[in-house]
């Protein structure tokens, strides 16, 4: 992961590559750094820790000129350190580089560059470019970094700045992605859009295995065959609001609070009166037909929005839908062909696993639709279809309205296939999209009790253990649940389909082990009843979500119910996900835990 910025212009660089390593800071958070070019002298700045201890350290000393880079750290290679954050100098003084990704084969060059004289300051794969550059430089940084890329095996996205040439900055893109932000006299160079939004909105996204040339007033791109492409600006129509926290005191408190426009923009446009839409996407009735199996494939809270979309997709499709994580996707040898629609799904469209899994997918023929937030991301620039999420920017690191579009969108596609496969009606399809339609409203009203949740929260928030049951739907929401709490909270917790957990799991329960309970399929209703008396018969304490109709039967076993509107079955998952969000997230506040950027993680996992 980490971040990457970079400024070349009229002004004072270290401002712009502060505030936009701020933006950046949801990539990674383990140290940071710039580097900032003055009278042909490159001068470093680097921090182990929060960016803030940079800022303080930054306010002291005078660190001016109107060219720099800079980089906030995920640590791969070699842990969180001064030494060890970017950007890092070459030997010479004359190179510096950040970079996000990773050198597969940096040993290899180390090795040979040591022999060359080279010494090594830190443990990191990125020290390895820096001095290869500085090696292969001969009075031209633009050349120089052509001919070290070609030696790069791996992952890289870099920004390089030349003591020598301080009217250029290159930036280069790899596997991990960077834009070029277009000012007027001045251009940036950046990982994500909200780290130039607040100076610009015209960029250029670099394709993989592009270089830039950037200089003041001008953005030069070259393919890997050195010769120039043409680029569209791209212009970026966020509001800066949307990217910044609004008022609230999390990212993560704003982003569940968004959720009823985010699934509203998500939807509305893909249904016209009773029909579904899917943007430009036409699938055939007989590719449908044909289909032997639908895979979805994702990591995280992704790959658990896959784990509803399989009972959704199977009721409405009656196609078998596997649904796998990515990091094992990718190295099974799954049976797949061009019978079988592969779905990845990704907020950041920047996964390396799902990234991976989705190649893989592609060489075995498969056809490839992705779910992804970030428009022109890697997945979805490899994809053969791409249905977007309409959440806007997503910045706390635990997911909430990009699991709630993801979500939206496997109901549309589900609704669609169905239709066109014959396996619903006319009717269950316009009875679905009447349910779909109503959901932004309904998150809505439950968002209202937030407050009864904060207080159900003040009850728990010192457990343990949790424990989330349901079965069908539920339990895969309560998948989501469990990894929603651990994350920012730091409490251990497990998700268990509720009729297994008297197949091991149930000797955990003891007196006052908390057991959140999702009951709100009818069918299965009963039956979850039942496993929920079994825990509290054992002394567990319990929260239940479930329908508003189902008050008289779970009042009587239930600690703390939670009551939700009505919808259909299947929907269910857009409506209990939301006080589970909002639970772990009074939780993790009630226990002061660093909410938006939990320990040891970081928002876009770019690394395998
Ligand atoms: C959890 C969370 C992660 C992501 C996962 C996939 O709250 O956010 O589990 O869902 O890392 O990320 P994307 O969706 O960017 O591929």
């Amino acid at each position: 992961m980490c971040g990457i910025v970079g400024y070349i212009g009229k002004n004072q660089a270290a401002p712009f590559l502060l505030h936009g390593l701020e933006k950046l800071e949801y990539r990674g958070y383990d140290s940071s750094g710039i580097a900032i070019c003055s009278d042909n002298k490159i001068k470093l700045e680097k921090k182990k820790g929060r960016l803030q201890i940079l800022c303080d350290k930054i306010k002291d000393i005078n660190v001016s000129g109107t060219i720099g880079i800079g980089h906030t750290r995920w640590a791969t290679h070699g842990k969180p350190s001064d030494v060890n954050a970017h950007p890092h100098l070459s030997q010479s003084g004359k190179i510096a580089i950040v970079h996000n990704g990773i050198i597969e084969n940096y040993i290899t060059l180390k090795n040979f560059l040591i022999d060359k004289g080279y010494n090594f300051l830190s443990d990191t794969d990125t020290e390895v470019v820096a001095q290869l550059i500085d090696y292969l430089y001969n009075g031209n940084i633009f050349d120089a970094v052509n001919e070290a890329i070609k030696k790069l095996e791996g992952s890289y996205a870099l920004a390089v700045l030349c003591g020598d040439e301080p009217d250029k900055l290159i930036a280069v893109k790899k596997d991990n992605p960077l834009i070029i932000g277009l000012g007027d006299n001045e251009n940036y160079i950046a990982s994500d859009v909200p780290a130039i939004l607040s100076r610009t909105r015209n960029i250029f996204r670099l394709n993989d295995n592009e270089v830039a040339l950037i200089t003041v007033n001008d953005v030069k791109i070259y393919n890997n065959n050195g010769e120039e492409q043409n680029r569209n600006v791209t212009h970026v129509d966020w509001d800066v609001d949307s990217a910044e926290k609004g008022g609230y005191e999390h990212f993560m408190l704003k982003e569940i609070m968004e959720q009823p426009k985010a699934i509203k923009a998500t939807i509305a446009s893909r249904i016209a009166e009773d029909k579904i839409r899917l943007d430009d996407i036409e699938f055939s009735k007989e590719y449908l037909q044909n289909l032997n199996k639908i895979c979805i494939v994702a990591c995280g809270s992704a790959y658990h929005v896959g784990c509803v979309a399989k009972y959704v997709i199977e009721k409405l499709t009656r196609k078998p839908v596997e649904v796998d994580i990515a990091s094992e996707f990718r190295y099974r040898n799954p049976i797949i062909d061009k019978n079988t629609l592969v779905i990845v799904v990704s907020q950041s469209g920047e996964t390396a696993d799902t990234f991976a899994a989705l190649k893989e997918a592609k060489k075995m023929g498969a056809k490839v639709l992705s779910i992804v937030n970030v428009v022109g991301s890697s997945i979805a620039n490899e994809s053969d279809y791409v249905l977007y999420t309409w959440a806007g920017p997503e910045v706390a690191v635990a997911t909430t309205k990009a699991y709630s579009t993801q979500l939206s969108l496997m109901y549309i596609l589900g609704i669609y296939m169905g239709e066109k496969l014959g396996t619903i009606s006319q009717e269950d399809v316009k009875n679905y999209i009447d349910s779909l339609s109503q959901i932004p409203q309904q998150v809505e009203e439950i968002l209202k009790s937030k407050d009864d949740i904060y207080e159900i929260a003040k009850k728990y928030y010192n457990s343990q253990n949790v424990f989330f049951i349901g079965r069908n739907v539920d339990y895969a929401v309560c998948m989501e649940g469990s990894l929603k709490l651990k994350e920012i909270s730091y409490i251990h917790s497990e998700a268990y389909a509720a009729g297994e957990l008297k197949h091991g799991t149930i000797s955990l329960i003891e007196d006052g082990t908390l057991v959140v309970s999702i009951a709100t399929q009818d069918n299965l209703f009963d039956k979850t009843v039942s496993n929920i008396r079994e825990v509290k018969s054992r002394g567990a304490s319990i929260i239940s979500i479930t329908a508003d109709n189902k008050k008289d039967k779970i009042s009587q076993i239930s600690d703390l119910p939670i009551y939700l509107p009505k919808t259909c079955d299947i929907m269910t998952p857009s409506l209990s996900v939301i006080p589970l969000q909002l639970l772990s997230y009074y939780i993790a506040l009630l226990r002061e835990c660093d909410i938006d950027k939990p320990r040891n993680l970081a928002k876009s996992v770019t690394v395998e």
